[in-house]
C-alpha cells in the first residue's frame, strides 16, 4: 500500500518537474522535493510505520525515489541552464551589420589653427616661439613698452586689472622686452603668439580676448625693409600667393617710425568696395622700428643695435579671410561656426 503512495508520489514529482522550464519555479521544485525538509525526505519518516518485514524494502524503495528524483533534477538543471543561455543569447543579441554611431571627435579652435599655420609659417623664416605671461605687470605691459604712468596712449587700450596691482596683457608686446631679456644681448628673431585682453564692450568688431601674433627681430643689421619681405611672406601663406602689402605711416609708442600693416582688399582686389570702404586695402596689424627706449628696456644698446617689431590680429585675419563679419562668432563655442574649420 505505502509503496504504491510512494510511486504515486514518484510520478507527481516527476510530472511537476517536466513543467519546470525557468530558474525560479527549478528552485521551488528542490525546495519542494530534495531539500531536507521536502517530501522525498519525509517519506523516510514513515519507515517506522511499516509492518517489520517490509520496512527494508520500503526504506530502499524510498532511496530509489530519492536517487531518481535526484537524477531528474540534475538533468532539469541543465535544460533549463541551457534554456536559459539561449534565452539571453537572443535576448542581449548584437545585431553587427548595423552601421556604427558616429562619435564626435573633438577639434582644434579655429584660432589655434591659425596660430600654428602661422608658427609654420613664421618658423621657416627662422623664427623661434616665445611665451610670455597673461598676467602681466604694468611694467612690462606698459612701461617697458614706452608708457610710463599717465602716457595718454595707456588710454588707447583698455585694461583689465587685477586686485593685486597687475593687468591682463592688452596686446603681445608686453613679452618684447621679456624676450630681449631672456634670449639677449645677441640677435633675437622670435614671435610672441597667444591671447590678449581688454576691457571694452563687445560688439561685432571688439572682443574682451582675442590673438595676437607679435614678431620681434634684434640686432646691428636689422632694417625697417626686413620688415616688408617678412609681412609679405606672412600675407601671401594667409591670403594667397598674390597678396601686396602696403605700411602706411602712424603712431605706436614702442616703435619709430610706425606703421599700419594693410593688405590689398579680399573682397574687391583692390577696386574699392564697402568693405575696405573703397581704398582697396585692409587692416591686418602695426608695425615698426622698436623704440630706443624699447631696445634700452631689454638690455640693449639702441646705438649699436636695431630691432623691428609687428603685431598681428588672429581674428581679424581669419574675418578677413573667410568673410567673418561678427567677430564674437570665435568666443561662443557654436559647433556650428567651429566646426567649419576642422
Ligand atoms: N601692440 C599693438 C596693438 O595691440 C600692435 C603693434 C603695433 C605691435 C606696432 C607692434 C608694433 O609690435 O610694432 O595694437
Amino acid at each position: 500500500m505505502a509503496i504504491e503512495e510512494l510511486e504515486a508520489y514518484r510520478g507527481r514529482a516527476l510530472d511537476a518537474l517536466s513543467a519546470v522550464s525557468d530558474p525560479a519555479s527549478l528552485e521551488a521544485w528542490y525546495r519542494a522535493h530534495l531539500a531536507p525538509s521536502g517530501e522525498a525526505n519525509t517519506w523516510k519518516r514513515s519507515i517506522g510505520q511499516q509492518p517489520k518485514d517490509e520496512r527494508k524494502a520500503f526504506g530502499q524503495a524510498i532511496n530509489e525515489v530519492g536517487a531518481a528524483l535526484a537524477d531528474a533534477y540534475a538533468a532539469r538543471q541543465a535544460a533549463v541552464a541551457q534554456a536559459e543561455l539561449q534565452r539571453r543569447l537572443v535576448q542581449e543579441a548584437v545585431d553587427v551589420t548595423l552601421p556604427a554611431r558616429a562619435r564626435r571627435a573633438g577639434g582644434l579652435h579655429p584660432s589655434v589653427i591659425a596660430l600654428r599655420q602661422i608658427a609654420d609659417v613664421f618658423c621657416q623664416m627662422g623664427f623661434t616661439v616665445f611665451e610670455s605671461p597673461h598676467v602681466e605687470t604694468d611694467y612690462y605691459n606698459f612701461e617697458a613698452a614706452n608708457m610710463p604712468p599717465h602716457h595718454p596712449a595707456r588710454d588707447m587700450q583698455d585694461t583689465f586689472f587685477t586686485t593685486d596691482g597687475q593687468v591682463l596683457r592688452t596686446h603681445t608686446t608686453s613679452g618684447q622686452v621679456r624676450a630681449m631679456r631672456c634670449l639677449g644681448p645677441g640677435p633675437i628673431r622670435v614671435i610672441l603668439p597667444g591671447l590678449c585682453y581688454r576691457n571694452e564692450d563687445v560688439t561685432t568688431r571688439s572682443e574682451m580676448q582675442f590673438h595676437q601674433v607679435e614678431g620681434l627681430l634684434v640686432g646691428p643689421t636689422v632694417r625697417m625693409s626686413d620688415l616688408k619681405g617678412i609681412l609679405m611672406a606672412y600675407a601671401r601663406a594667409m591670403f594667397g600667393p598674390d597678396q601686396d602689402v602696403r605700411l602706411r605711416g602712424s603712431y605706436f609708442p614702442f616703435t619709430e617710425p610706425s606703421v599700419e600693416v594693410d593688405i590689398r582688399c579680399t573682397l574687391c582686389g583692390g577696386d574699392g568696395c564697402r568693405v575696405c570702404k573703397y581704398t582697396g586695402w585692409l587692416e591686418i596689424g602695426g608695425a615698426g622700428q622698436v623704440h630706443p627706449v624699447v631696445l634700452g628696456h631689454g638690455g640693449y644698446d639702441p646705438a649699436k643695435n636695431r630691432g623691428i617689431a609687428f603685431g598681428l590680429g588672429i581674428e581679424r585675419m581669419l574675418m578677413l579671410r573667410h568673410g567673418i563679419d561678427d567677430i564674437r562668432h570665435f568666443f561662443r563655442n557654436d559647433l556650428r561656426f567651429l566646426a567649419n574649420f576642422r
